[in-house]
């Protein structure tokens, strides 16, 4: 098939375009490059030894977004392409709406002129907010405790309502838990802008000793060990999880979650980490971060029993391929 990739040079969707080439699919790449590199671009080529069509566009941009149509026969697409860090979705909501949402309804139309009917979308397992663990797709889903989960979350409704009125569009929105690890060539993987605010790049970062410990927000949460506790999925198999909700897209709305169906905690993780590395990370326990959860992860049985797709990385090879990344980036 031939797949519009929006976002594909950002870190999941350039994983996911890996995949897609491996899979046998031809793939178009939609990026402004707002928080990516083109050269992710030939590092997909050079990985998958494939072409790949690139457009340095804005998604939001209607005119940009129908010549890709025009120009191609696309028989789906894959919405990675929005802002998503979660802090700065609160002192920019109307970037973070505008940008999260127009570019949603304007591919949604675009399918519709012309005639695409298959459409997966990156959703969160923030849109569970603060529900009973393990998530499971059929939960009434909880307010987000900001506009980067509220743009999800409206997004999600938007393809429902879609679809509602247009039988023949089959949409997919997958609930990603907690992406981490990198390519195992080490050639892509996640960059980062600025000091991290997820766990994993913070824990590269103090490895490298560009930063000098590690705080753990909160030891008080009711935890295996009092820190935080949530669902690591390493990025191969949640762009593995997309060639799976693609090739077995159906008529209707499908929702997935995608992640590995395991709780980890703060400080398993920085252990799992000395252990596949090698290398001690320091840390300080400081104040619970505001917004934060206790515990956070999936059902992930309805991917496994309609897709056939289930996470198959463990948490010590996220941690390899993340390090591995981290000293092999320019
Ligand atoms: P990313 O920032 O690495 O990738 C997003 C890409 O989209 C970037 O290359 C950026 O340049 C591009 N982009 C942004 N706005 C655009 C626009 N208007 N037009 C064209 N290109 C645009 O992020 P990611 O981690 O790969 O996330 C991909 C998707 O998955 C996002 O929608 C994100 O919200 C969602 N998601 C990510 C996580 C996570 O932890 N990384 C978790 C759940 C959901
Ligand atoms: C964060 C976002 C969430 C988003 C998800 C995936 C917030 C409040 N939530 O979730 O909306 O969907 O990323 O991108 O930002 N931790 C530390 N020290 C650190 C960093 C993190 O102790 O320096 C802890 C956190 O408290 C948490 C765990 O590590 O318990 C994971 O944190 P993080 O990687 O930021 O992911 P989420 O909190 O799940």
């Amino acid at each position: 098939m031939n797949i519009l990739v929006t976002g594909g040079a950002g870190y999941i969707g350039s994983h996911t375009c890996v995949a897609l080439l491996e899979a046998g699919h031809t793939v178009i790449v939609a990026d402004n490059l707002c928080n990516s590199r083109v050269e992710v671009v030939d590092k997909i080529k050079q990985l998958t030894k494939k072409e790949v069509i690139f457009y340095q566009i804005d998604v939001t941009d209607i005119a940009a977004v129908s010549t890709i149509f025009s120009n191609h026969s696309i028989d789906g697409v894959i919405h990675f392409a929005g802002l998503k860090a979660v802090g700065e979705s609160v002192e920019k909501p109307l970037a973070y709406y505008y940008n999260n949402l127009v570019s949603t309804m304007i591919l949604a139309e675009a399918c519709q002129n012309y005639g695409v009917r298959r459409f997966v979308l990156s959703s969160s397992a923030t849109v569970y907010g603060d529900n009973t663990v393990p998530f499971v797709e059929t939960m009434n889903l909880l307010p987000t405790t900001n506009p980067y989960g509220e743009t999800k979350a409206m997004s999600e409704r938007i393809l429902n309502d879609i679809a509602k009125a247009n039988p023949a569009f089959s949409v997919s929105l997958l609930r990603y838990f907690n992406p981490v690890g990198a390519h195992e060539s080490g050639l892509i993987g996640e960059v980062p802008n600025g000091i991290p605010n997820n766990l994993m790049p913070y824990v590269t970062q103090v490895a490298k000793r560009k930063l000098e410990k590690l705080r753990i927000f909160g030891n008080e949460y009711p935890t295996v060990d009092g820190t935080g506790v949530r669902d690591y999925i390493h990025v191969m198999d949640l762009a593995e999880g997309h060639v799976a909700a693609l090739d077995n897209l159906t008529e209707g709305v499908h929702i997935y979650n995608l992640g590995s169906g395991n709780g980890t905690s703060v400080i398993e993780l920085v252990k799992a980490f000395e252990e596949a590395n090698g290398i001690e990370i320091p840390y300080e326990i400081v104040e619970r971060r505001p917004g934060d959860i206790a515990s956070c992860y999936a059902d992930a049985s309805k991917a496994d029993r309609e897709l056939g797709w289930s996470a198959k990385r463990d948490v010590i090879s996220m941690c390899r391929d993340s390090w591995r990344f981290e000293n092999n980036k320019e």
